[in-house]
């Protein structure tokens, strides 16, 4: 068979059993024949006239019938892209997401990236929002820290796989284990879904670390302790970064308020989503 005729079948099996749209179909199978054959997309345009060979044929198979029992590209290829680095993945961590980018995106045009700072990303999974802060705030000291072990395990090969030297790592549960500094910057993605919300059945979430996406008290249950917590370990005019669900933003306007926050400010994800607040401290 021919890439071109391949291609054609993947993007088909995708449609028909995923229910992706035409473009999501595209670019999966894209991703998956860049991944199997190893080649890039020029490679596959410039020669889609090619004959695929059979030991080829069968691993470009092997990831499509992956992917039709549900599971997520990133554990198919154990990595993903987030901003502009590749992460080692397994499923002991959440995929990092494009709308997560937004946290980086705030802190990058707040902060001067010559400046020397401390940062702490807080539930930091693959490592992904710290490690690239770490890439572009080159001066700054970041702190990783995660409750789970096995996410530490694979955040400690992402830091090594970027070779950053201004990155270090905990296990803490949120700031148990946190040395008692004060940092210019705290961002963390935590889990936030109430674990009554219908999305947890959707089976590609099926794949990822409950522990990541569920929280107790309907969702609020961590991002309160990382509210309540974190002006302790804030400087002055600090700002704590947090990422939520597309329906907490009232509610965690006011969580910031109560514990004093101020310069409170809220972003939308690129769906026009208000996903993300922040808040100074003054103390
Ligand atoms: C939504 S995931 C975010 C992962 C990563 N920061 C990202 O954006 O892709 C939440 C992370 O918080 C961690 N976590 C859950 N409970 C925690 C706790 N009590 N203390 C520290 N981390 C926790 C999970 O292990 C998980 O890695």
């Amino acid at each position: 068979m021919i890439i071109q005729e391949l291609n054609l079948n993947i993007r088909k099996l995708l449609s028909q059993n995923l229910g992706l749209n035409l473009r999501e179909a595209e670019i999966e199978s894209r991703f998956i024949l860049e991944h199997a054959l190893k080649v890039n997309h020029h490679y596959l345009i410039r020669n889609s006239d090619q004959l695929v060979e059979a030991n080829k044929l069968k691993q470009v198979m092997k990831c499509v019938s992956d992917r039709l029992s549900h599971k997520p590209l990133a554990y198919i290829f154990k990595e993903w892209k987030f901003y502009d680095m590749k992460f080692y993945i397994n499923s002991n961590v959440l995929i990092p997401r494009q709308d997560t980018e937004l946290l980086v995106d705030l802190i990058i045009k707040e902060y001067d990236k010559q400046k020397k700072i401390d940062i702490l990303d807080l539930g930091t999974g693959s490592g992904a929002i710290g490690i690239v802060l770490g890439n572009k705030f080159k001066n700054a000291n970041i702190l990783l820290s995660d409750i789970s072990f096995n996410a530490i395990d694979i955040a400690k090969k992402n830091i090594l796989r970027h070779k950053l030297k201004n990155i270090s790592i905990i296990q803490s549960d949120w700031f148990t284990n946190i040395p008692k500094k004060k940092f210019e910057v705290i961002v963390s993605n935590p889990p936030y879904i109430n674990k009554s919300d219908p999305h947890l059945q959707n089976k590609g979430l099926l794949y990822e670390p409950k522990d990541a996406l569920v929280s107790e008290k309907e969702g609020y249950a961590d991002i309160l302790e990382i509210i309540k917590l974190s002006p302790r370990f804030l400087k002055p005019y600090g700002t704590l970064y947090i990422e939520h669900g597309y329906n907490q933003h009232e509610k965690i306007h006011q969580l910031f308020l109560e514990h004093n926050f101020i310069k409170i400010e809220q972003n939308e994800d690129l769906n026009g989503i208000i996903r993300t607040t922040s808040g100074k401290i003054n103390i």
